[in-house]
């Protein structure tokens, strides 16, 4: 099992964004922008904020805009030098990783999450690694740690694996991997079995496991066999549980605020958040959203 420093983000972008269309019809779902950051953009910044130095991204057809988001635009940055704006050209290039710190592999068919992650196989050392699922934003409370940075320091303490997990509202957990709690430590817990998108009387808890883990190697003994499960996905939820007795698994309570971008309504709800304490249009925003909530 390894344990130590966690270097090494897989961020999943082959997804259809089928929820989403028309919208990602053209455009992958991860660049949807949130007030004027695309999605893939935040997973980036928790990451890094976490000490994250390598990130892979695994991607699918029509994804090249997710590329050309982490390179530079030279046409772009020359004509805003030329103009004096030169402020957006740092802003862009302080937003992108070292050169050599992003990889893609490509996931030829979206047969889901886990064979998501099995397509990075070849790219991770025998170490653990972490994902992010870019379509889930996750703000921390002011001045805190971000989310992954909390799951990083659960790993130092821990080895294993560790999980981001919330409640949900028990109606909700059958859209949810959700986990059986063992010993609780403060905001940290034992993982005694988790189970994907179960129905609600078979759910163990209605705590779920959501966009944020530390994995071990060890998942890809699993994900070698190709089994499908829930939606006749190939599910990262199953690597997982695969691994309950072998391996130390925690999961982790964060604090931070949650938006679900994959979701229509998450992603209203993540754009008005953000907007509502953006310090340029807050004001404004709040003003417009108080005028739209009187004329319902
Ligand atoms: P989702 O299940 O939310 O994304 O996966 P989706 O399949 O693109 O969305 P819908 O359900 O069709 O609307 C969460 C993340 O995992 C990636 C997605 O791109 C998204 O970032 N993903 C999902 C993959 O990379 N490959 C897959 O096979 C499935």
């Amino acid at each position: 099992m390894a344990s130590g420093a966690v270097k090494t983000a897989i961020l999943p972008v082959g997804g259809l964004g089928s929820r989403f269309l028309p919208a990602t019809k053209a455009m992958p779902k991860e660049m949807l922008t949130v007030v004027d950051k695309p999605l893939v953009q935040y997973a980036i910044d928790e990451a890094r904020a976490a000490g994250i130095e390598n990130f892979i991204f695994v991607t699918g057809r029509g994804k090249t805009a997710i590329e050309d988001h982490f390179d530079h635009s030279f046409e772009l940055e020359h004509t805003l030098a030329e103009r004096g704006k030169n402020h957006y050209v740092e802003m862009m290039r302080s937003m992108m990783p070292e050169p050599g710190q992003i990889a893609y592999v490509r996931q030829q068919d979206p047969l889901g999450l886990g064979h998501a992650i099995w397509c990075a196989r070849h790219m991770l050392k025998d170490e653990a690694f972490a994902v992010l699922l870019p379509d889930i934003i996750i703000d921390p409370v002011d001045g805190g740690d971000g989310c992954l940075k909390q799951l990083v320091d659960a790993h130092d303490q821990y080895g294993g694996m560790v999980l981001a997990v919330e409640e949900v509202p028990p109606e909700r957990v059958s859209s949810y991997g959700i986990i059986d709690p063992g010993e609780v430590r403060g905001s940290h817990l034992e993982i005694r079995a988790m189970v994907e998108k179960p129905r609600i009387e078979d759910a163990p808890s209605n705590l779920c496991i959501t966009g944020r883990y530390v994995l071990c190697t060890e998942i890809f003994d699993f994900l070698d066999k190709g089994v499908r499960g829930a939606g006749n996905e190939i599910q990262l939820t199953d690597a997982i549980a695969a691994n309950l007795q072998k391996l130390p698994i925690h999961g982790v309570r964060f604090s931070g605020r949650r938006f679900d971008c994959g979701s229509k309504e998450g992603f209203v709800a993540a754009n008005l958040h953000f907007a509502l304490k953006h310090p340029e249009i807050g004001d404004k925003v709040l003003k417009s959203a108080t005028e739209i909530m009187a004329r319902q």
